[in-house]
């Protein structure tokens, strides 16, 4: 940050905060320092519907583009700001519009569910969004008789499918961190800890899925730690969970599931482009912001109120 002067940047972001009448909703995924000062933390689903429920007039969005994105929509008259607009997915990225668009008519016959992460022009192609704490719920409300597209991640739609006992048209996209986690390397963790139960998000690799003692989406790998008489866990999933895990519960112990080689592959490196600085600078200058089309922003709500009345 360019100024001379020390400043407490947690103070200042809570002092701007207040002037400008603006939330921060942070995701699990962003840094431990981050999430302590959001005034809401979830999982994707869970800040879709803070996000409709705000009555802030800025919404600074802790996470990665497609959730302020999906904030804007359901917010179209709030501004709505994000520390740093490189800030992708590569979930979202493995699906172009274009490609998807020529997909989709490919099966002119199939209902579109499409998984929140992806951009508001897919959203605008598809008939409803899930999250992954949804998806078993959306996918069983379509009639049986209907072929289904579910995109863009495979790894998620290959376990509801499992899970429904749905055939599903699955798109071909994976997130870059759940697809690292190595099954030798965990197991070799639970040969040193047998008493840790394996815990993975559904965007892990179906090899991972198949040994995990407990599979969900953030807020129900929280919940379950929470629960759970086990006092010991290895996280297959990105590392900010762990903030609030051990915030929960001091006295278990969490591991981070290993990835496939000696990189910190489970951390998302959009997620964690975030940091306070950037977050105070935002709030300041009340940018980088969401722009979006009214057309856009009206194509793309259609499939997003629909799951957000379907997660009453
Ligand atoms: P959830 O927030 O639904 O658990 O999804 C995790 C994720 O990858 C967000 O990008
Ligand atoms: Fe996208 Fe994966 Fe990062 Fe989530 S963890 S934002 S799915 S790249």
């Amino acid at each position: 940050m360019n100024t001379n002067v020390e400043i407490d940047l947690v103070d200042e972001i809570l002092k701007l905060k207040k002037q400008k009448n603006a939330v921060i909703l942070a995701h699990y995924y962003q840094m431990g320092e981050i999430q302590d000062i959001a005034d809401f933390i979830g999982d994707s689903l869970q800040l879709a519907q803070a996000a409709q429920k705000t009555n802030a007039d800025i919404i600074l969005f802790a996470g990665v583009h497609f959730m302020a994105e999906t904030a804007k929509i359901l917010n179209p008259d709030k501004k709505v700001i994000i520390p740093d607009m490189n800030a992708g997915c590569s979930l979202a990225d493995s699906c172009p519009v274009d490609k998807f668009s020529e997909f989709i008519q490919q099966h002119p016959d199939a209902v579109v569910i499409s998984y929140i992460n992806c951009t508001a022009e897919v959203k605008a192609l598809s008939d409803i969004i899930c999250t992954s704490s949804n998806a078993v719920k959306i996918v069983e409300s379509i009639p049986k008789y209907k072929p289904i597209i579910f995109a863009p991640d495979k790894n998620l739609g290959r376990y509801i499918i499992k899970k429904t006992g749905r055939d599903m048209i699955l798109w071909n996209g994976v997130c870059e961190v759940h697809e690292k986690f190595s099954l030798q390397k965990i197991l070799q963790l639970k040969t040193q800890h047998p008493d840790a139960l394996l815990i993975a998000h559904p965007e892990c690799e179906e090899d991972v899925l198949n040994y995990a003692d407990f599979i969900g989406s953030t807020s129900a790998l929280l919940n379950y730690v929470k629960t759970s008489d086990a006092q010991k866990f290895i996280v297959a999933t990105e590392t900010g969970i762990l903030h609030q895990m051990q915030k929960y519960c001091p006295d278990k112990t969490f591991i981070p599931a290993p990835p496939n080689n000696t990189c910190a592959c489970n951390e998302c490196p959009y997620m964690k482009l975030n940091t306070l600085e950037k977050i105070y600078t935002a709030l300041k200058e009340e940018q980088p912001e969401i722009i979006m089309s009214n057309e856009l922003i009206e194509k793309s709500k259609k499939s997003l109120l629909r799951m957000l009345e379907l997660s009453k």
